[in-house]
């Protein structure tokens, strides 16, 4: 099973990418991990996509498109998922054949505030509604105080976070085999 993971952060650093790494390591049996980068994708602009799309756009929506489930890790800005997120999944929505249509996603989200992301990760979810996307319900992975939770190698330490992606990522690949026997 191949998933593909985006990061809603581009910083060094970043603890979402972190939290992605971690999940690398916490997949279950079957399942491969990779992540692809975002950093390239220029803002969206209908003109250019009816030009045609541009070479960073095209790569990463076929790497969405190979893959069987799709991960996100965001972090929270101003109370919603990251401008660059959201244009990335701007760019994945339209036409021609958007390729996360019908795919299972799973969301992770890690944010130096108490909250992890709570409310980014709802505003995601109701993006991937009108993608046509099927979100992973439970279990959610709220990964607050982020500045804690990872030591100086940058590993995830923190047991109650490791047992919640290694569920959450249990989950998506129930739903992933769930939706490709209908
Ligand atoms: C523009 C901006 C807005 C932010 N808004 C929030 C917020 O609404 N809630 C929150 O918990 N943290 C917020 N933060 C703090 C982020 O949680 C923190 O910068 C986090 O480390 C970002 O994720 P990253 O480490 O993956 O880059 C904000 C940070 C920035 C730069």
């Amino acid at each position: 099973m191949k998933v593909t993971a985006l990061c809603g952060s581009l910083r060094d650093g970043s603890f979402n990418m972190l939290a992605l790494q971690a999940a690398q390591k916490l997949a279950p049996e079957g399942m491969e991990i990779s992540i692809e980068s975002i950093a390239d994708i220029p803002l969206y602009n209908d003109d250019v996509r009816k030009r045609g799309l541009p070479a960073a756009v095209a790569q990463l929506r076929q790497k969405i498109a190979e893959a069987d489930a799709i991960l996100i890790s965001s972090p929270e800005y101003n109370y919603s998922v990251s401008g660059v997120l959201k244009n990335t999944l701007d760019w994945v929505s339209r036409a021609p054949e958007p390729p996360m249509e019908d795919k299972p996603v799973a969301i992770i989200g890690a944010s130096i505030g108490m909250l992890g992301t709570a409310r980014a990760q709802y505003h995601l979810r109701q993006i991937l509604v009108y993608m046509n996307c099927f979100a992973v319900n439970k279990p959610e992975v709220f990964i607050g105080m982020a500045d804690k939770k990872f030591d100086e190698n940058g590993e995830l330490t923190d047991p109650v976070a490791i047992k919640l992606i290694g569920d959450q990522l249990i989950a998506l690949q129930k739903l992933t085999i769930r939706l490709a026997a209908k």
